[in-house]
């Protein structure tokens, strides 16, 4: 199995100009590492949607994804949908994958089980890959509710498998979670590399008790992941890669993250 290292760019760079040299940066170390130890890693980033057709363009030819941080709910296509971009037009700016999920739109955007089904909908109908983010807050951890909101959130795939059984053959090479306790979102903190480990063991197997095609799903984790903490979450077996935010905006930490699961799995 491939670890999979991905940038949550959020809404950075600034700048056009901000994100090329970004770009370039992680450009010319990945092509001179091409090979050697970036090898056994496979690297994603997710630029704000403005961006998105740019970065994509540039990503051409090169080993490194693109993705979304989002995409409409209300349609796959076309609309009247102010503000909105679907996952049809993701696709077409070069995008292969999408974000969805991820803890601040449930919290700013109000994101609910019903929302995040349609636009899992759309996103493999569009045939973008998914990255469903899902954490518990720092209130449910303190009360040891993390694997039961865990549960709730993952009950988002098995309506999904509920609606069209035919999904799950194809699943595991186009569903990534990633695991991301919300109090450790941009905060420093972590938990234990047991504590994920054992989330991991759970998510996985909840996700195999949904269909038995779903038995080698990729679980990432995510939250205050960096240069310094990266080997200690790579050597454990049930962790798969990172999502990483603020690391993800220098080259050189982001690679250093990459490097050290392309490491783990040699
Ligand atoms: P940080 O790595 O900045 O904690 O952000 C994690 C994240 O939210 C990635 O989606």
């Amino acid at each position: 199995m491939q670890a999979w290292v991905i940038g949550n760019w959020k809404q950075n760079p600034a700048t056009s100009h901000d994100v090329n040299a970004l770009l370039d940066d992680l450009l010319s170390a990945v092509s001179e590492k091409q090979g050697s130890d970036a090898a056994g890693c496979q690297l994603m980033v997710a630029p704000s949607c403005i961006h998105i057709a740019a970065v994509s363009d540039r990503l051409k030819g090169s080993s490194v994804l693109s993705a979304a941080q989002d995409i409409s709910a209300y349609s796959a296509s076309t609309g009247a949908y102010t503000g909105d971009c679907s996952a049809q037009q993701i696709a077409d700016a070069g995008a292969t994958w999408t974000i969805l999920g991820h803890s601040e739109r449930r919290q700013y955007h109000q994101e609910s089980h019903d929302c995040l089904l349609q636009k899992m909908t759309h996103a493999l109908a569009q045939n973008l890959g998914v990255v469903f983010c899902i954490g518990e807050t720092q209130a449910q951890y303190d009360a040891k509710e993390t694997l039961a909101v865990i549960d709730v959130q993952l009950s988002v795939i098995k309506d999904l498998l509920a609606q069209n059984p035919k999904l799950a053959k194809d699943l595991s090479a186009r569903l990534i979670i990633a695991y991301e306790p919300v109090w450790a979102i941009g905060t420093g903190k972590v938990p234990t590399v047991a504590e994920v480990s054992a989330t991991h063991q759970h998510i996985k197997q909840t996700l195999t008790g949904f269909n038995s095609e779903l038995d080698n799903m990729t679980v990432l984790y995510g939250g205050s992941v960096n240069a310094d903490n990266a080997d200690s979450f790579a050597a454990d077996s049930m962790i798969d890669g990172a999502l990483v935010g603020g690391a993800s905006l220098k080259a050189e930490s982001f690679l250093a993250i990459a490097h050290a699961f392309s490491r783990a799995m040699a």
